[in-house]
């Protein structure tokens, strides 16, 4: 318990955030460039980059492109692949008070379940987050799409691990709640929403798009609006945890989220604009 009083965010099966902020994944990699600029364990967790079997070079550049309010991001899911991450990583992480949550991605069920063993031995892991808005290969939709596989991949995941798991939601559907309640049915222990939205931008001298895959994920303060209205349809559909992320760019905006239901909130883009970001969102939160 803090000097406030505050007892954590228990998320399920052990995992309790020492504190309700936490940094998005892909927007503070595996936390050691991030580690030299701030003091990281204030913090309430860190969500890893997005780390899969193999280990994955990424996009050709350019991968971002910065847009009214916001970013476009296509990385590709550049990462050293699962068992970098336990092997190398892991140990570096060992005596960090920060709760290490290692997002995993994969083009197939059998993908996720194979990261999520890797990582089930490594104690310096206290949980998975589950992205799954990547394209099921073998069905060419994005398993956060389809609340039927996105339940699939829940339940194969959870079938491997005692820990933690938190299937962090696509907010690119038509019924975000309706994937929720699938994940959860399917023994989620908590919800992260959401991903990044669908965006595209053109080069205004060429008319090319400026992303070479076309589109890329839009992310920072232009979706906050549009976040807050899925994560309160996610928190009207669930029992389970809610973590609220999506445009947070200060204290206030991050407690919009908590107001509308969410038990924890993570912050993504703002941090590449100010590191200290997260910190002053923790601040400004219990002040
Ligand atoms: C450069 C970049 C890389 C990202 N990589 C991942 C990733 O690997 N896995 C994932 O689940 N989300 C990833 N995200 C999405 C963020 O974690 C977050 O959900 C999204 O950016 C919305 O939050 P924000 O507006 O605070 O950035 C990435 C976002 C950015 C900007």
């Amino acid at each position: 318990m803090t000097a406030d009083g505050f007892k954590g965010v228990d998320l399920g099966r052990g995992l309790t955030l020492p504190n309700r902020v936490g940094l998005a994944s892909g927007t503070a990699g595996y936390g050691f460039e991030l580690e030299q600029l701030i003091d990281i364990n204030l913090l309430g967790a860190l969500y890893t980059k997005g780390t899969t079997v193999q280990p994955r070079e990424g996009n050709p550049p350019p991968r971002v492109a910065e847009t009214g309010g916001g970013m476009l991001n296509s990385i590709g899911l550049q990462n050293p692949g699962v068992d970098v991450v336990a092997s190398v990583y892991a140990p570096r992480w060992r005596g960090w008070a920060i709760p290490i949550i290692v997002n995993v991605a994969g083009g197939s069920v059998d993908d996720y379940v194979r990261c999520v063993r890797v990582l089930e031995p490594v104690a310096e892991v206290a949980g998975v987050e589950l992205n799954i808005s990547c394209p099921n290969i073998a069905q060419g939709l994005d398993f956060g799409r389809d609340p039927a596989a996105a339940a699939r991949l829940v339940a194969a995941v959870r079938a491997v691990t005692e820990r933690c798991v938190i299937v962090k939601l696509s907010p690119n559907v038509t019924d975000i709640a309706a994937v929720a309640r699938a994940v959860e049915d399917a023994g989620a222990d908590a919800v992260s929403a959401v991903n990044t939205y669908i965006g595209r931008k053109i080069h205004r001298a060429t008319g090319q798009s400026v992303l070479p895959l076309g589109t890329g994920g839009l992310s920072g303060p232009a979706i906050q609006p549009l976040a807050l209205a899925a994560v309160a349809a996610v928190c009207d559909a669930v029992h389970i945890p809610v973590i609220g992320v999506g445009g947070i760019v200060d204290a206030a905006s991050a407690r919009d989220f908590l107001i509308v239901g969410a038990c924890a909130v993570q912050v993504g883009t703002a941090t590449f604009v100010n590191p200290e970001t997260a910190l002053q969102v923790l601040d400004g939160l219990r002040g």
